[in-house]
Parts: C-alpha cells; structure tokens; sequence
C-alpha cells in the first residue's frame, strides 16, 4: 500500500509539471483527490489494515494529499499567470494611434440666415419672438384688418384644421399678438423668425417655408425709418452696394404697402436669367402698420405709428448662398450641408 501511495505521488507530481492548462490540472485533482480518486480510494481501503499500520498509513496518505494539494496550488497560480501575460500581450492598446474622429452636424443655411438676422436685429435694439405655428384664424387674419370674407384671403391658401384653427399662412400673426400682449401699450420692436404654411402645389413653392417678420410701434414712426431699417437688413444680407426700390402694393395689414425689390445681385442691374432680364428682384413685402390694425390691437393710432415688413427665408438662403434648387433646402443632405461649414471652420479655435 505504501509503494502505492509513492507510486501516486510520483506520477502526480510529474502529471502537474507538465499539466499545461487550469483545465488539465482539474483532470488531475480529480484524478488523484476526488470522490473516486486514487488516493480517496486507498483512503476508504484503510479499514483492512491492521490496527499499527492505519496510523501510519493514514498519515502517509494525508501527508501526500496535502503535498499535490499545495502542488496544484502552486501550478494554478502559474498557469493563471501565465495566461494574464497572454492576454495582456495580445490585447494590448497602442495609445499613440490618433483617434476616431467624431463626426459634427452642420448648420441648416436657413439657420444661419435666422441666427444672422436675429444677431443683426438684436444689434438694433430689437427683441427676438416666436408664436404658436397652428394659429387662430383672429390672430392670422382678423386682427390684422382681414374679416372673415375679405377677398384678400385668397392672397394666402390655407390650411384649416378647423374652422377656427388653422397653419399660420405668415408670421404677422405675431404682430397682433405682440401688440396683444403688451398691456401697457409701450412701444414695440421685434423681430420673429418661424415656419409658416401654404396650400401652395406648384413646382417652384413648398407647402411649409419661414418667414421673417418685423414689427415697430413707436411715436412718430415714417416711412423713413422703415426704409432706413430695410437697407441695412438687405446690404448686410445680400451686399453693401445694393440698392432698393420700394414698388406700391397692397397688404390689408399696411398702408400704404409696398413690395421692396434689391438690385440684382448676380448681373448688378444689367438684366440675366436670374432677375428675368428686369434687373430687380423681389424681396420683401412691407409697409406703415394700418390705423385699423394698430386700433383692434389696443394701440392709439393717434399717438403711435409703426411700420412691419416680411420676408421669405428660404428664398433670401438661396440667393445669399447661391442655391438654384430648392427642394435641396428640404431634403437635408449632408453633403449639401457640409458645404456651409467651411465659414465655421475658419473661425474655429484648433488645438
Ligand atoms: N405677411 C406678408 C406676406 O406673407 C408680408 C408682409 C409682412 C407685408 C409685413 C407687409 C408687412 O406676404
């Protein structure tokens, strides 16, 4: 029984050294250690022996399983080791490599028109607003000197979600409701920048599209300071040396009303595809706010006048960026976008 117990200790010992995997040393626990292992058998075969050579066989036995025991022991902790080393080696991190650079949105042009006028205005001693999008047919209409059955109405198709509600056909809406909602009917400058539905399905107009609006009330406001106010909105927009021409027109909400053509910008005057050989382009709609609307607003028109005026967004992007087609204003491609970024990189801080 003692060369048996050698025998195990020998060969386990060798068994181990060579063992090359946590998984084999396992084998190798059970093999010798486990419930049916060699040694746990030799264990159990002990109540044959006499009573002198139990002791001393059982010591032997114990003896030996604690030496394999701290063997294994000692074997796992150097294959663990050995195995971290590997892994280590293999998933190391080059930390000089450059990283994956994160890709940036660009600025929508319309955006970049908005945040412009918006800076250009404030400048101006302005204040910046929005409305609601679905509007009140009051609002949109009524208080802007446009009852119901007014044929002026048909100037803008709409789009009614009840006979009450509808999409706002142009931010003047905002007009009435600034003048609304300034309750002590102190002056009034500001600027509103939103979206804006028509019922429009030809080629060259889109059923959604924004618009600028304009609004002063103040104590004798003219003529004058609107066109003042319009000339350095267009010649910062669209160029310094443009000139303006204020053509009569008619908006319920003005009187008088003009539509305000620039210089075209593309031929300078001289006529080409662009202005249709005209040499001007249209604009603006603007004009001296209508004592009716200043009246229905709560505003005296006999101690306050103002002047308004409106522009299409969409439109001043193109011609500010030169873009022909504008349903690429809509379809957000960001190879388009891109190419309005080159502006914001310059002035960039690189590190
Ligand atoms: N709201 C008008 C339009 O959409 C433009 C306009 C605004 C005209 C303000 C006069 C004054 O056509």
């Amino acid at each position: 029984m003692k060369d048996q117990i050698n025998k195990a200790k020998e060969n386990s010992t060798k068994e181990i050294e060579r063992c090359k995997s946590l998984k084999e040393l396992n084998d190798i626990r059970v093999k010798y250690l486990g419930k049916k292992g060699e040694l746990t058998i030799i264990l159990r075969g002990m109540g044959a022996l006499s009573e002198e050579e139990r002791p001393v066989i059982g010591s032997l036995v114990n003896e030996v399983k604690e030496e394999i025991e701290k063997l294994i022991q000692e074997k796992a902790e150097q294959l663990e080791q050995e195995q971290l080393n590997e892994k280590l080696k293999s998933e190391v991190i080059d930390v000089t490599l450059p990283g994956k650079k994160v890709k940036r949105g660009s600025k929508h042009p319309v955006n970049r028109i908005i945040e412009e006028l918006e800076d250009l205005f404030v400048s101006m001693g302005y204040d910046v607003v929005s409305g609601p999008e679905l509007e009140t047919d009051e609002y949109c209409f009524e208080r802007l000197n446009l009852p119901k059955g007014h044929p002026a109405r048909d100037m803008q198709d709409s789009f009614y979600i009840t006979s009450e509600y509808l999409l706002r056909t142009q931010t003047s809406a905002v007009q009435a409701r600034a003048m609304m909602a300034n309750k002590e009917k102190t002056p009034i400058r500001i600027v509103c920048p939103g979206k804006t539905y028509r019922r429009d399905d030809d080629a060259t107009h889109s059923h959604q599209f924004g618009q600028i609006e304009g609004l002063v009330i103040d104590k004798n406001i003219s003529l004058a300071d609107l066109k003042g106010t319009l000339e350095i909105f267009v010649r910062k927009m669209l160029g310094d040396n443009l000139k303006l021409r204020f053509r009569p027109s008619y908006f319920p909400f003005t009187e008088p009303s003009y539509e305000v053509d620039v210089s075209c910008f593309k031929c300078g005057g001289k006529g080409c595809n662009l202005c249709k050989q005209t040499g001007w382009i249209e604009i603006l709609g603007a004009g001296i706010v209508h004592p009716n609307v200043l009246k229905m607003n709560g505003y005296d028109p006999e101690k306050y006048s103002g002047f308004a005026f409106g522009t299409g967004l969409d439109r001043l992007a193109m011609f500010k960026y030169g873009i022909t087609d504008i349903r690429l204003l809509y379809t957000n491609d960001v190879r388009f976008l891109k190419q309005f970024d080159r502006k914001d990189e310059e002035n960039e801080i690189k590190y």
